[in-house]
């Protein structure tokens, strides 16, 4: 009876993170896909709690309990924009999961040695990688790709030192073998995670996550459990089809980004040239009187806490002026894959307004107006032009197109990329200084005038 209902359970946790992630692909249905994937966690926890036994027992109890708690308070405390440093932190708590669960299960006399060793160096590369990863996210000054001499040279060793380490488990089953195996790994995944920059973290947090999936697979297999397979399989395809999408967004192998071949350039803005300034009164006039405006929402956007005045503003455009009005979405734009949706969707955005680059791009030719707000790297046309930027190749949006441009930001700086913008300077750029909420309930007024 217990077995039966152990099974059912385990059946329906992996049903609902199934449909969790086929939900999760579309905002509509977002919401609906997150509570799936919980109520999916819920049982898998419970029916593990069942199978081993420990639902009596207090620890474990309090253990999972306190997790619980420790999730819903980050949950709730984390700000929009340091969602990537906590996608990060989780990824290598996973990864640390699984490195410890495969040293307890060797520790214990296991025999399953080939699927622990792989979960306890898989694991330990991303926990550690991942330390680096939230480090270079959370604090501006580390996010430069740190390349030392050698570096190619000290990985081989440490990868070929971990090799030696790991045949000697493997042969003699010499359990020092096995624990210096995982010190090694995670040096590696120091070492791995260093070079990259700050602008391709995030696509590194997607390898990683990906990492932490396949750790939970081979750990799933040492412990003969099936949800654990297939969850650590969901989040392991999950996280490499989501680096594999982020890579070709910004038009770079993976490969590339990994060994951080493209460095940040220096922050700073190019001084000698100087930029029009336009007023907001200049934008509601001349938005007020266009047939078509686009607006390309990127970072500043959600530092400002600005979507819902720029729903707002283009309401009012669209009800009171009888404009057309869409919004223009960059894969990369902001801080993370999909943050530009996410801002829009919450201040109930219609997603019939919002298009994809791809889908978007030739409208600018025929916009009166490109309004930039929070704006940079994703409309700079040095992606096309310049072979050393670090963001050569990466598609842009072609704001440069419409007839008029506004950007919306506070001074003249450059983005995360660290280059300066040669649009800024263009004779049809206006640009509007300030904070992105301040100057759009400007517009606001404005308009309402
Ligand atoms: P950025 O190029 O970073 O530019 C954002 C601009 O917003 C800055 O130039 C800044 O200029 C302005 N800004 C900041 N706070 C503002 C505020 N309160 N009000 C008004 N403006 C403000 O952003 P983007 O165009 O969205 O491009 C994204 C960049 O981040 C790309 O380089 C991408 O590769 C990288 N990246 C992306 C992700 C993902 S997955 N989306 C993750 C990490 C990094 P001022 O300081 O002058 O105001």
């Amino acid at each position: 009876m217990i077995n039966l209902f152990v099974n059912t359970s385990y059946l329906l946790a992996n049903t609902l993170m199934i449909l969790s992630i086929k939900l999760l692909s579309s905002p509509k249905t977002a919401r609906i896909g997150n509570l799936f994937g919980i109520c999916g966690m819920f049982w898998a926890i419970i029916a593990a709690l069942i199978s081993l036994e420990l639902i009596s027992h207090i620890i474990p109890i309090l253990v999972i309990l306190s997790g619980a708690l420790a999730g819903i308070c980050i949950a709730y405390k984390v700000k929009i924009t340091s969602l990537p440093q906590m996608i990060a932190a989780f990824n290598g708590m996973g990864g640390l999961a699984a490195a410890c669960i495969s040293l307890s299960e060797i520790s214990s006399g296991s025999e399953e040695w080939l699927n622990n060793t792989l979960s306890l160096v898989i694991g330990s590369i991303t926990f550690c990688g991942s330390i680096v990863a939230f480090a270079k996210l959370n604090w501006s000054r580390l996010s430069a790709p740190l390349h030392f001499y050698a570096q190619y040279i000290v990985n081989s060793l440490l990868f070929l030192l971990g090799l030696a380490f790991g045949l000697c488990f493997m042969i003699h089953g010499n359990i020092s073998s096995f624990y210096a195996l995982g010190a090694t790994a995670g040096v590696l995944g120091f070492m791995l995670v260093l070079p990259i920059g700050g602008a391709d973290i995030p696509i590194a947090i997607s390898v990683l996550n990906a990492m932490s999936g396949w750790a939970c697979v081979f750990v799933g297999l040492s412990l003969q459990s099936p949800v654990l397979i297939i969850i650590g399989t969901i989040v392991g395809t999950g996280g490499t089809f989501l680096a594999r999408v982020m890579t070709k967004a910004v038009n770079r192998s993976l490969f590339n980004i990994l060994t951080g071949s493209f460095a940040l350039a220096g922050h700073g803005s190019e001084t000698e040239k100087t930029a029009q300034q336009g007023s907001p009164q200049d934008a509601a006039f001349l938005m007020e009187n266009a047939a078509n405006i686009i607006i390309v929402p990127g970072y500043g956007l959600a530092s400002a806490h600005a979507q819902y005045a720029l729903k707002n503003m283009a309401d009012i455009l669209r009800q009171t002026y009888h404009v057309n009005v869409k919004f223009a979405i960059h894969p990369v734009a902001g801080r993370m894959p999909g943050h530009m949706n996410v801002l829009l969707a919450e201040a109930d955005v219609d997603y019939a307004d919002v298009y994809e680059l791809g889908d978007i791009n030739h409208e600018f030719a025929a916009a009166d107006v490109a309004y930039v707000i929070g704006a940079n790297d994703i409309t700079n046309p040095k992606a096309k032009t310049d072979a050393s930027s670090p963001i050569y190749g990466m598609p842009i949006l072609e704001v440069a197109k419409a007839k008029t441009i506004f950007f919306v930001k506070r001074s003249l700086a450059s983005g995360y990329s660290g280059i300066d913008n040669p649009l800024f300077y263009q004779p049809n750029t206006y640009m509007l200084y300030g904070d992105a909420k301040a100057v759009t309930e400007e517009i606001i007024k404005a308009l309402e005038a």
